[in-house]
Order: structure tokens, then C-alpha cells, then sequence
């Protein structure tokens, strides 16, 4: 008995900001961002909130499963940006969607978010410990971007995707995840300062801040490492791979990845045109359309790929 993904949803805020407004309002082009990062549009939260698109992203899953929200036991959210300090998005979540029975919290794992989350939501119920889960990526990272900052700020967009979990003869089959703490540096965010009687540091506004090029070569490296570790542990070749759904990062990334393991960019869905980097959202909004489109038939085999801040990386391969 393994896990299967039952069912997908996905939320994104109702305003699109393009390439040609950010240039309207900052000193960058469609050209630039577009021909570096394979981003032209984003959709940035204006009144949604993380924990609102989440929820909305919960009961299309759950539709989606034909499954009742009084059936879930756990709901896991990957979030770095979650509305409260506390309660968390998982059970701002629980309560919005009506899952009385279910525990609920949130990981902090950037753009591995969802796989760490997915991976969690397994363990769990591996042991017995949860018959069936929510698992979702959210995030409204336009909040935590320095809008002065052009070399980060146009990457990034806000949205949320989620899956129903339950148990199947198949599914899930196999996992690679990793963090390379003394490398966290290259992308951070910082959060707030010591304030207390003895010490009083101030309140400090945290914006994220990035080593591109580092991030990158992180990237183009690890990725295509952790794909074929889990293959090789589910013995499984990479041309019996349907998809490969990578975190929406930037399409060099995506491109290099697809030539490092010698498979055709065909296979590699995009959503990073038009949502551009939703960090743990990326990969449960892509599955989503992906699923939507009615592009995956029962015995399908996926990879999923998370990777980013930490740094941190998490694969998957699934069967659907
Ligand atoms: N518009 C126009 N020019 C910009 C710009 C923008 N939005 N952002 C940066 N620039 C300029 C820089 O100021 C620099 O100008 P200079 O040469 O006059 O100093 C020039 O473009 C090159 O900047 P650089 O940072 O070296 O660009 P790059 O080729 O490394 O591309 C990234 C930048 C971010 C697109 C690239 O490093 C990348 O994709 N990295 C991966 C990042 C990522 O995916 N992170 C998330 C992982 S979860």
C-alpha cells in the first residue's frame, strides 16, 4: 500500500501584472525578464490573502477527489508567507474549509515547501498516523519583495495549489530531499529582530534577497542529481517519465536541467510564462493545470521537483 494523489486544486489572485507594467513602473523590459527568466506575467494578491487562496485551492481539491472536507486528518501548508505569525495558514485552512477533523500545521521549506510537505503527509501516513491528507503550497511572496529591487522583485508571483491524499495499491513510489544549510546565504529573507526589556534591535522590514547566479548553478546541479537518485531507488528509467514538473523558477533552469538528463524540454510543463516564481506554489499550481488539461492518464509515471532557499531540494516520482 502506498499514497496516491486523489485530486488537485489550484488558486491564483485575480490581478495579472505583466512584464510591460512592471516596466512601466521600474527600470526593466519585457525583453529582459522575459529572454532570462521565460516570465511574462504574474498574478499578485491585492484584498486575497495566503490562507484565502489556499482554502479556495483546498475545495477544488477536494472536489476535484470526490472527497468531503469532514474526511481529511491532516492538512500540511508549505509557506513562507503565511498571513500570522499564528495561527498558521494550515489551520486558518482547516477552519475556512470546515476539516473539523484534522490536525494542522505549516512548513517553512521556500520553494521545497510543497515537497517537504508532501513528504511529511507520506510519513504520516506510512505509519498509520493519517488515512487522508491535505497537502498544499501557498504563497503571497509580493509582500516580502523589495519593490526597488529589480533583479528580484520581477520574479516572483503569489498563488496556491493543494492535493488530496489518500491510499492506493499505488502513487507515491519514491523520494530524494536534501538542505544545504552553509549554503542558505545566497538566498535569504530576513524575519525580526531581538525586542525585549534587555535589547531593543527595532523592527526591521525583511525583503528577499538573492545571489542569482549562485542560485542558479545550485540549481542546474542538485536538481538533476536528485531526479536521477530517485529513479535509480524506484528502478525506473528516465524515458519511462511522462512529466517532469519543476519548481517554476526560471526556464534556463528548467532548460538545463531537461539537457543534463537528455530528455526532451516537451516533457517539462511550464507555468512560470504567466505565473511566474510562486516559490512552495510552483509545483501543486503546475500539477493542477497539468491535471486540468487532462494530461495525465491513470499509470502515468511524474517527477515533482522542488528546489530553492535553505538551500533545499525535494523530488518525487509518482505514478498517477
Ligand atoms: N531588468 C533589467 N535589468 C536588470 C534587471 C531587470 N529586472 N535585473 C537585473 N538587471 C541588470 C543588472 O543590474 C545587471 O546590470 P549591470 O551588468 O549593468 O550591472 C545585469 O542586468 C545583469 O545582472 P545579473 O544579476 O548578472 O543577471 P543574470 O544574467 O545573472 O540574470 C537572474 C539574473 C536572476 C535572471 C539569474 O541569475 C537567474 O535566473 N538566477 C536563478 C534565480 C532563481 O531562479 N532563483 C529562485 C530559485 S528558487
Amino acid at each position: 500500500m502506498t499514497v496516491r494523489i486523489l485530486g488537485t486544486g489550484s488558486c491564483l489572485p485575480e490581478t495579472v501584472v505583466t512584464n510591460d507594467f512592471l516596466s512601466g513602473i521600474m527600470d526593466t523590459s519585457d525583453e529582459w525578464i522575459a529572454s532570462r527568466t521565460g516570465i511574462r506575467e504574474r498574478h499578485l494578491v491585492k484584498e486575497e490573502t495566503t490562507a484565502q487562496m489556499a482554502a479556495e485551492a483546498a475545495k477544488r481539491a477536494l472536489e476535484d477527489a470526490g472527497a468531503e472536507a469532514s474526511d481529511i486528518d491532516l492538512i500540511i501548508v508549505g509557506t513562507i508567507t503565511s498571513d500570522h505569525v499564528t495561527p498558521s495558514a494550515a489551520c486558518e485552512v482547516q477552519d475556512i474549509i470546515g476539516a473539523e477533523n484534522a490536525i494542522a500545521f505549516d512548513i517553512s521549506g521556500a520553494c521545497s515547501g510543497f515537497m517537504f510537505s508532501l513528504h511529511t503527509a507520506y510519513a504520516y501516513m506510512q505509519a498509520g498516523m493519517s488515512k487522508k491528507a491535505l497537502v498544499l503550497g501557498a504563497e503571497s511572496l509580493s509582500r516580502i519583495m523589495d519593490w526597488n529591487d529589480r533583479s528580484t522583485c520581477v520574479l516572483f508571483g503569489d498563488g496556491a495549489g493543494a492535493v488530496v491524499l489518500g491510499a492506493d495499491a499505488t502513487g507515491l513510489l519514491a523520494f530524494d530531499q536534501g538542505t544545504d544549510g552553509a549554503r542558505g546565504k545566497v538566498l535569504t529573507c530576513p524575519g525580526r529582530l531581538n525586542n525585549n526589556p534587555l535589547v531593543q534591535q527595532g523592527l526591521q522590514q525583511g525583503y528577499v534577497q538573492m545571489d542569482g547566479q549562485e542560485v542558479y548553478k545550485f540549481a542546474v546541479s542538485t536538481v538533476p542529481a536528485s531526479i536521477q537518485k530517485v529513479l535509480k531507488k524506484a528502478n525506473v528509467r528516465t524515458e519511462d517519465i511522462k512529466y517532469f514538473l519543476l519548481h517554476q523558477a526560471n526556464i534556463r533552469i528548467i532548460q538545463s536541467v531537461a539537457k543534463r538528463l537528455k530528455v526532451s524540454e516537451d516533457k517539462f510543463p511550464l507555468a512560470l510564462d504567466h505565473c511566474g516564481n510562486m516559490s512552495a506554489a510552483s509545483v501543486p499550481v503546475l500539477l493542477d493545470e497539468v491535471n486540468k488539461k487532462g494530461m495525465l492518464k491513470r499509470g502515468d509515471k511524474v517527477i515533482l521537483a522542488g528546489f530553492g532557499a535553505g538551500l533545499s531540494w525535494g523530488t518525487a516520482l509518482l505514478e498517477w
